[in-house]
């Protein structure tokens, strides 16, 4: 028992992985600057969330007070990315928090929390390609082009149509937007980049347009109260009110997430010592400032109880008449564009931690190859991109955003234990960015995850547990009888 507990907690050596990163770079590029990773953070942080969830979340729990719910999420998202950028700057290697923990609690707890930044990674890749489907079909249907009832939707979704309800067989546009970006992501870490850059322009242009014109329609009446009071609904259900407040700052939470990606590109930066803290904390401010700022208005130019609507901005241009109308086709077109740009860095980041794993020896070999012209992890991108399609294509994600949510929180709060455990047993490793304020800031981090975890339900708990012991049997299977590092 004695010797089963030692292979299963056995560490990497920090300072061996920092080394050999430095050394070789297991021939992954170095080409990423300080821009870069700014563009591919907000690139993959603003999406659905901005563009789909702010109406629900407003008009169902938190009204115009959405702006502090945006703020509070914001506040744990920082505390966990001054702790990403920590470990980016010190363990700089592609696999983010898989790599970390690898370092710090062993290969067992490294395996579990790959296992849980997968489940993040893909789940998010697929829900925001079924989402850019939805835009996609809406933008289709303003041209008169209609597609088939079959290739609509999937076969476990259904849509209204001559009000029947009727299901579809395969998401077809889903699967297309996966395999669109699969083959940016084929030409390289640098193109791939470039063409996040040009999505992030056209979709900050959009949402500042929105912004800067909405800000002439606020009726300062729809603000007042401010925070709504408190209520409970025939279910028992209660909203508003400063719990409401919470519960809101919950559900934008996946407004954030995204950031984190970032840290997975720390093998392809050119300085990410200096660079990776400034990527990850400047992203994710700029995209704070962006969603308070779209709420602000959103909320002040259509009163909150009427916001919920899968499309709250085009709704927001809608009711104001005529003086906005030309917005509206921006509007779709930049969330179109802001939800591929989400797709392309999280399926990015979904390719590196395959990487990670396979050059660990917990993944076959293969998905740890890198193609010597493009410098990319081909195989794994090949892995990626099947796993995004396929569950975008057939599966129903109504439910999956918040399997999402509680992946990415059990990885944050993992993230800010870390830091507090490695200062302990590694005080004398090189770190050129540190944590201010340890162990309160990461422990004050990891507190707020913890606390958005417990909010969401259980039956979103019980599917985190059966991902878990899927992820434990494979491991079983397979990683512990290939892992590099015991044998
Ligand atoms: N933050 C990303 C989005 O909102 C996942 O789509």
């Amino acid at each position: 028992m004695a010797k089963l507990l030692e292979k299963l907690f056995r560490k990497k050596d920090a300072a061996a992985m920092i080394d050999a990163a430095a050394r070789d770079n297991g021939g992954l590029k170095r080409t990423l600057t300080v821009t870069n990773l700014v563009t591919l953070g907000v690139g993959a942080i603003v999406g659905t969330g901005i563009f789909v969830l702010t109406g629900h979340a407003a008009a169902e729990h938190a009204g115009p007070a959405l702006t502090i719910s945006f703020l509070i999420s914001a506040l744990g998202c920082v505390l966990a990315g001054l702790c990403y950028a920590e470990f980016a700057a010190m363990i700089p290697v592609s696999g983010s928090v898989y790599s970390y923990s690898y370092a710090t609690m062993g290969e067992f707890l490294a395996w579990f929390i790959g296992w849980d930044l997968i489940l993040e990674y893909l789940f998010a890749c697929s829900t925001v390609a079924v989402g850019w489907s939805g835009y996609m079909q809406n933008l289709l249907g303003d041209l008169g082009v209609i597609l088939p009832q079959s290739l609509q939707c999937s076969i476990f979704d259904h849509k209204m149509a001559n009000g029947e309800m009727v299901h579809g067989l395969i998401n077809f546009p889903a699967v297309c937007v996966v395999a669109i970006v699969t083959a940016f992501l084929f030409a390289g870490i640098k193109q791939s980049a470039w063409v996040n850059n040009v999505i992030v322009v056209i979709k900050v242009c959009v949402i500042l347009l929105f912004i800067g014109f909405g800000l002439s329609y606020i009726n300062v009446e729809n603000w007042i109260p401010y925070i709504p009071e408190r209520i409970t609904d025939a279910a028992g259900h209660s909203h508003f009110g400063w719990s409401g407040i919470f519960r809101g700052a919950a559900v934008v939470f996946f407004a954030y997430i995204g950031f984190d990606a970032l840290s997975t590109t720390a093998q392809e930066t050119r300085n990410p010592q200096r660079d990776m803290p400034k990527g990850i904390l400047l992203s994710l401010g700029i995209c704070a400032l962006l969603y308070v700022a779209v709420t602000a208005v959103l909320t002040g130019v259509v009163h909150y109880s009427n916001l919920h609507v899968d499309a709250p901005i085009a709704l927001a241009i809608d009711s104001v008449g005529k003086g906005l109308a030309w917005l509206g086709p921006f509007i779709k077109l930049g969330a179109l564009a802001g939800l591929s740009s989400v797709i392309l860095v999280m399926m990015l980041g979904q390719s590196r931690i395959y990487y990670a794993i396979s050059s660990d020896g917990m993944l076959p070999a293969e998905l740890s190859r890198i193609h010597a012209k493009s410098g990319v992890p081909r195989n794994a991108t090949v892995l990626a991109s099947i796993a995004t399609g396929t569950i975008a294509g057939i599966l129903p994600l109504t439910v999956l955003g918040e399997l999402v949510s509680i992946g990415t929180l059990l990885a944050f709060t993992i993230v800010c234990i870390s830091i507090i455990v490695l200062r302990k047993t590694q005080p004398a490793l090189k770190r050129p960015f540190k944590v201010p304020l340890t162990p309160f800031v990461p422990l004050l981090g990891a507190a707020i995850c913890l606390l958005q975890m417990l909010s969401l339900p259980w039956n979103t708990w019980l599917r985190l547990i059966i991902w878990t012991v899927a992820g434990i049997i494979l491991y079983f299977s397979y990683g512990f009888w290939h892992s590099r590092l015991r044998n």
